[in-house]
C-alpha cells in the first residue's frame, strides 16, 4: 500500500466536493467523478458550484491533485478506494431514495480489487443489503458530520471519524482508518450497521435537543422565564452541553428534517413506534407556525399586510435553502392574506422558485420598507449591524420585530420603541 493512496470520489455535490478538497489537501490524488458533464467541465475550469466557505480556496491550491472526470472508469482505474457522496434526498414516505447509491454500486459491480466507501448517510442496513448482492466488492461505512458553512473545518478538526466494516480485521477498513491517521481524532472502529446508526442517531439526537429547548422557550413565554438564560445554565453542566441548545423558529437544512424522519420511517418499518422522534418532528412544525401568531398578536388579520422576512437560508454561512423554514413561513403568510417580502444575502436566487407569491428584495432595508412588521428568520451579521433606530425604523410602517433567532439586542429595540418579540424570553 503506497502512504498516500489516490482515493476516488464519487458525486460532486456538497459533501464530495468537500471530500476531494481534503483529501487532496492531506496530499492524495483525487478522481472525482460525477455524471453531469456540465458541473464537471466548470469545475475543470476551476468554478465551484456552491458556496462553502474556504472551500473555492482549498479546491485551487490543490488543483493540480484533483482529477474531476464523468467517467467512473478513471476513478476505478486510478483508485480502489471510492468514496460514495451520492445524496439521498427523502421519498415522500419520509424513506431515504438510494437510487443513486444503487446505480453507483450497479456501476462498480464486483470488482474485489476495490472497496466502496460510503460516506452518504443510508438506513441502517444498507451496507449489509449492498454486500449481500455484490460480496466480492469491499465495503466500509464512513459517515460524514459535516455541518454546512463550516464543512471544510469540520473536515479537518472532526470530533470523531466512524469506521465500519462487516469484520473486525479488514483491509480496507484500516486502510480507510489511515487516510484520517493525519487529523488526530479519536476513530471509532465498529460493525457497519452501528456506524451507520451512528450517524442516524447523531443527527435524530441534536433535533431533539433543539426541539427540547424550543419547548421550554415556548413554556418560559408562560411562565416568565427567559429562555436564552436557562439555556445558558443548563449548557455549563457537561452532561448537557451547551452546543444545540438555541431556542429559534425550528431546525431546517438538508440532514436534520430528512434524517429525523428516515430514522423514524426504519424503526417503525422494524415495527417500533418511536414516540420520540414523531414529538420531535412535530414540536419543529408548530414552531414554525408560532411566528405567525406572534404576528397576529399585534396585527390581528394579516390580511393585506405588509410582511418582511429577514434571511431565506436555512442558516448563516449558506445559500442553501433545503427545508428552510423561511419557505413554510412565506407560504403560510401568503395564505394568511399578507403580502410578503423578503430578503437574504446570498440565498434569494437559489429560492426564487420556491417564494411564489412573495417579492424578492436587494436590501433589508427595501424589504423593510413600508412593512407592519418583519420576521428574522435567519441570523446573517449584516442584520445586526442595521440601523435600527433610525433608517429601518423610519422604513417600517410598524415597527413590530419577530426576532426567529433571539439575535438582535431586545433591549436596544425596546428602547427604540419597538415591539419586540423573541423566542422564549
Ligand atoms: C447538520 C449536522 O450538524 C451535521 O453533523 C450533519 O452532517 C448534517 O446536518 P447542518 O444541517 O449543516 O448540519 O446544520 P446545523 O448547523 O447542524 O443546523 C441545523 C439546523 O438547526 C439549522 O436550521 C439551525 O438554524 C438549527 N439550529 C441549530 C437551531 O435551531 N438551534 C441550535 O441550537 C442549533
Amino acid at each position: 500500500m503506497p502512504d498516500r493512496e489516490p482515493l476516488g470520489v464519487i458525486g460532486a455535490g456538497w459533501v464530495g466536493l468537500v471530500t476531494a478538497a481534503c483529501f487532496a489537501e492531506l496530499r492524495h490524488e483525487v478522481y472525482c467523478r460525477d455524471i453531469v458533464a456540465t458541473k464537471v467541465e466548470a469545475l475543470k475550469r476551476g468554478e465551484v458550484p456552491i458556496y462553502e466557505p474556504g472551500l473555492a480556496e482549498m479546491l485551487e491550491r490543490n488543483q493540480e491533485r484533483l482529477h474531476f472526470t464523468t467517467d467512473m472508469g478513471d476513478a476505478l482505474s486510478a483508485a480502489q478506494l471510492l468514496f460514495c457522496c451520492v445524496d439521498t434526498p427523502p421519498t415522500y414516505s419520509g424513506d431515504a431514495d438510494l437510487s443513486r447509491v444503487e446505480a453507483v454500486v450497479e456501476e462498480l459491480g464486483g470488482s474485489n480489487d476495490h472497496a466502496l466507501v460510503m460516506k452518504s448517510t443510508v438506513p441502517v442496513g444498507t451496507g449489509r443489503s449492498i454486500r449481500r448482492r455484490q460480496a466480492d466488492l469491499g465495503y466500509v461505512s464512513n459517515p460524514e458530520f459535516l455541518k454546512e458553512g463550516t464543512a471544510v473545518s469540520d473536515f479537518m478538526h472532526p470530533d470523531r471519524v466512524v469506521v465500519g466494516t462487516a469484520e473486525a480485521s479488514s483491509e480496507f477498513g484500516d486502510r480507510v482508518a489511515a487516510l484520517y491517521q493525519p487529523l488526530d481524532a479519536p476513530i471509532v472502529r465498529t460493525d457497519v450497521a452501528s456506524a451507520e446508526m451512528i450517524k442516524l442517531a447523531s443527527n435524530a439526537f441534536l433535533a431533539t435537543k433543539i426541539s427540547f429547548i424550543n419547548e421550554i422557550a415556548n413554556v418560559s413565554e408562560e411562565l416568565g422565564a427567559d429562555v436564552t438564560e436557562v439555556a445558558r445554565g443548563m449548557g455549563l453542566d457537561e452532561r448537557i452541553g451547551s452546543q444545540f441548545l438555541r431556542a429559534g423558529i425550528g431546525y431546517g437544512g438538508s440532514c436534520f428534517p430528512k434524517d429525523v424522519s428516515a430514522l423514524k420511517q426504519l424503526a417503525g418499518n422494524s415495527g417500533y413506534h418511536f414516540q420520540l422522534l414523531t414529538a420531535v418532528i412535530e414540536v419543529n412544525e408548530l414552531q414554525k407556525r408560532r411566528t405567525i401568531g406572534k404576528l397576529q398578536k399585534h396585527l390581528g388579520s394579516l390580511v393585506g399586510k405588509e410582511i418582511a422576512l429577514l434571511g431565506v437560508a436555512f442558516k448563516p454561512d449558506t445559500d442553501d435553502v433545503r427545508e428552510a423554514t423561511s419557505l413554510v413561513l412565506a407560504a403560510r403568510l401568503v395564505s394568511e392574506g399578507a403580502h410578503v417580502r423578503v430578503y437574504d444575502p446570498v440565498a434569494t436566487d437559489r429560492a426564487r422558485e420556491l417564494l411564489k407569491g412573495v417579492r424578492i428584495c436587494e436590501s433589508a432595508l427595501e424589504a423593510l420598507d413600508g412593512a407592519h412588521g418583519a420576521v428574522l428568520v435567519t441570523e446573517w451579521p449584516e442584520f445586526r449591524e442595521l440601523d435600527w433606530k433610525g433608517e429601518a425604523k423610519a422604513r417600517m410602517a410598524r415597527p413590530l420585530l419577530v426576532d426567529g433567532r433571539n439575535f438582535l439586542d431586545a433591549d436596544l429595540l425596546r428602547s427604540a420603541g419597538f415591539t419586540y418579540e423573541g423566542v422564549g424570553r
